[in-house]
């Protein structure tokens, strides 16, 4: 099992309910499984630059890309080379302004690449990443997966458009929902989302 670990809460971690749960989901998969291999990414920590149009000459072969695009060429290249290589993708988000905080989106704009994670077909785009598992362990102040302001997540139904579209289709979704409406409903949210850990 190569797990691919990311964390994109801006709180730390004793703070952040989705550094927490990833984190065990984390420890649980490693515990399973005593070969497993874990990369992980801090993208908070980690601050990947907005992408501009040189990611894509940052692709060119070799020799014929400038010199100036090498540091951008050589994150891309780890970053989607660290994909490729997951079988197991967990992702710790929680939700800002409606959807990921954008330390991630820069993560998934520097991982999009056509060629390599997804290509164009006579029949439309085609995801490369085959045989794939993602989690997507979320957390928000409000209630999203159900009531009214269901129609307003751009969070897991954004983080499960992208996914899809590179070719994981194979999605769990573990969600610490409604944090900000007291303590009660914080720490049951919490307790739910370790169950539901804990039955994978
Ligand atoms: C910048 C920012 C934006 C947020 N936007 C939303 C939001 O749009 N909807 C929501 O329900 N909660 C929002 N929240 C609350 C967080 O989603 C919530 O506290 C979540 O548990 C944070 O996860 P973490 O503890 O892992 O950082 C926001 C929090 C921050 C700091």
């Amino acid at each position: 099992m190569n797990i691919l670990h990311l964390d994109a809460s801006a709180s730390k971690h004793a703070e952040s309910h989705t550094r927490r749960l990833s984190a065990r989901l984390v420890d649980q998969l490693t515990a399973a499984n005593d070969a497993a291999t874990v990369v992980y990414h801090d993208l908070a920590d980690m601050k990947l630059p907005h992408i501009d149009t040189t990611i894509r000459d940052a692709w060119a072969p070799e020799g014929e890309r400038d010199a100036s695009l090498e540091e951008l060429a050589t994150r891309s290249k780890t970053l989607v080379t660290e994909l490729q290589a997951a079988d197991t993708i967990i992702v710790g988000s929680p939700m800002y302004n409606f959807s990921v905080p954008s330390t991630l989106k820069a993560w998934i704009d520097h991982v999009a690449i056509a060629g390599q994670t997804f290509r164009y077909t006579d029949s439309g785009p085609e995801g490369l990443l085959a045989d794939k598992k993602a989690y997507l362990i979320l957390s928000s102040g409000g209630v999203y997966s159900e009531g009214p302001a269901a129609s307003s997540d751009h969070l897991d139904t954004y983080l499960r458009t992208v996914l899809a579209f590179l070719g994981v289709t194979d999605i769990t979704t573990i969600r610490a929902e409604g944090v900000a409406y007291g303590p009660e409903q914080e720490e049951a949210a919490m307790q739910q989302a370790y169950s539901q850990i804990q039955a994978l």
